[in-house]
């Protein structure tokens, strides 16, 4: 899509890019930090969906939080608009140019400040890659409280700034309870900082809170200190199939309660997003037999005899009490990766037929799985679902544990006749059971008209309020949901 697919938004009246504002940029910046030129921005000014693109022509990759600072304070003044990027996998629209907005990238801003071994405290800077700041954690025998799929690309200051959840928040809870404190740039240049806060404080408002899932449209942030529990000694994975949705849902009250507090991951799919992911990889699934619904559960602790005890103990009494069907666990590190991926691959799988519209939606644990089905049945009522036709197929996956859903449409293309026949009507199916069109992707651009399915007309003029306190020009992160 270029911006000719965005006919009923207008470039707001920032100002457009000049040679008095390059050379300004190249007094504040080394010359590596400057990027301009169609092919060199293309892959800053497309999203990872291949959904939305931008036509940005300048992109800075500041070093420092200085820089960051004075590059936000001279666009302030110069009212040019700005959108910051971390490791653009987001999956909202949110982290590209609807325009000409200059990207700040923060992927020069990646160094480890400091690790306090006996806290578990990590202060790192904003453009430190999620996989890198895990594998840093794992030297010193503790782990990052977040996991997902982009691990290898994403940034930590991107996924505070999207506030992700990921696949082991059942375990570690959400980034608004681990995050102790934020470095920000706020959109005026000046630095906001509360990054050496230790784990308790309760003096007044705890403004950090608000720039965690802010999207980029509050302030920049430069700096993240969290808090990361020991590393698990051993992980277990088993790989499910079974019959119904219902059942996954049994079973998932008997994890809980049989597992406790070595659980910490209960992930779904449905056969059709192991459909598509076994066309994408090519490989056979675990699971000779096809069942209705899979299920990934993983333990982790650090008894590996006491955590398979109770993984096998668990899985006899579920195959006993007929809530599972078939069922394999990995038997060494190879096997866990190997399951994992039948997982992790599904975004990409989803996707790999020519695009996809992606929901991500928290939904009571009993209306969730319907939410699939009934979007199966519009589709096919629509024509628009089959051989020959525009979607591929719906598939249904996601963190069951956390009341989780992802709602993957894959289609052959992006196709307006079937947004239209998605949109707003998932947006409606959600609200009517009082969910969120939003769990852990955030709103962005993909849906900045639908915030009022899941927000009052009071809460979303305080955020407008808000916004106008921090960023009163509108600089930063423009056209996306605020
Ligand atoms: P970007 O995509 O670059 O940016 C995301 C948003 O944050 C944008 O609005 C941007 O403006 C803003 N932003 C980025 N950095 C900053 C900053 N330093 N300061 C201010 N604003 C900033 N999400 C989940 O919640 N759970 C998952 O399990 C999950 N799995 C994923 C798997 C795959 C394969 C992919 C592609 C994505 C997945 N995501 C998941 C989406 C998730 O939102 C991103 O992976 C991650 O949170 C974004 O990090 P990023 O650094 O790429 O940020
Ligand atoms: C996931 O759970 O795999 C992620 O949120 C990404 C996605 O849904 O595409
Ligand atoms: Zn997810």
């Amino acid at each position: 899509l270029t911006k000719e697919s965005y006919p009923n938004i207008q470039r707001s009246d920032y100002a457009k890019l000049e040679q008095k504002h390059l050379d300004h940029f190249n007094s504040i910046l080394s010359s590596n930090s400057i990027l301009q030129g169609y092919e060199d921005l293309l892959n800053y000014n497309e999203d990872w969906m291949k959904k939305y693109r931008g036509e940005s022509q300048l992109l800075l990759k500041p070093k420092t939080t200085e820089e960051v600072s004075k590059i936000v304070k001279y666009c302030n003044e110069q009212n040019l608009a700005l959108v910051p990027q971390g490791g653009n996998t987001g999956l909202v629209g949110g982290s590209v140019p609807v325009f000409d907005e200059i990207i700040l990238s923060l992927q020069n801003l990646n160094k480890i400040r400091s690790f306090d071994k006996t806290s578990g405290i990590l202060k790192s800077d904003a453009g430190l890659i999620l996989e890198n700041a895990d594998n840093f954690l794992k030297e010193n025998g503790y782990i990052f409280p977040l996991d997902l799929g982009a691990k290898g690309s994403c940034h930590v200051g991107g996924v505070v700034a999207t506030n992700a959840g990921g696949l082991r928040l059942l375990r570690y809870g959400s980034l608004h309870g681990s995050v102790l404190g934020l470095e920000v740039v706020l959109p005026n240049g000046e630095i906001l900082s509360s990054i050496n806060a230790l784990r308790k404080d309760n003096t007044g408002y705890d403004l950090k809170q608000l720039f965690i899932g802010s999207e980029g449209t509050l302030g920049v942030i430069t700096g993240v200190s969290i808090l990361c529990p020991p590393r698990p000694k051993v992980f277990n994975v088993a790989f499910l199939g079974l019959e119904s949705y219902d059942k996954v849902k049994d079973t998932f009250i008997r994890a809980k309660a049989e597992l406790g507090e070595i659980l910490s991951a209960f992930e779904l799919m449905d056969i059709n997003s192991q459909t598509v992911t076994k066309h994408h990889l090519g490989t056979s699934h675990p699971l000779e037999d096809e069942h209705p619904f899979y299920v990934l559960i993983e333990t982790s602790g650090s008894n590996n005899s006491h955590d398979l005890e109770k993984l096998e103990s668990f899985l006899e009494n579920a195959f006993e009490s007929e809530l599972i069907n078939d069922g394999v666990i990995a038997q060494d590190e190879t096997q866990l990766k190997t399951l994992w991926n039948w997982r992790e691959s599904v975004p990409e799988a989803s996707q790999s037929g020519g695009g996809v519209y992606k929901y991500d939606v928290s939904l009571p644990l009993d209306h969730l799985y319907d939410l699939v089905v009934d979007t199966r049945a519009r589709l096919i009522e629509e024509g628009l679902l089959g051989d020959d036709k525009p979607v591929i197929d719906a598939v249904g996956y996601g963190h069951i544990g956390d009341g989780n859903l992802h709602l993957n449409v894959a289609v052959r293309g992006y196709d307006k006749a079937v947004e239209k026949a998605l949109e707003p009507f998932v947006y409606e199916w959600v609200s009517s059971k009082h969910g969120s069109i939003s769990a852990e992707h955030g709103l962005g651009f993909q849906k900045k008209n639908y915030i009022g399915y899941s927000k009052s007309e009071l809460e979303i003029k305080l955020i407008k309020e808000l916004k106008n306190v921090y960023d009163p020009k509108h600089i930063l992160n423009p056209y996306k949901y605020v």
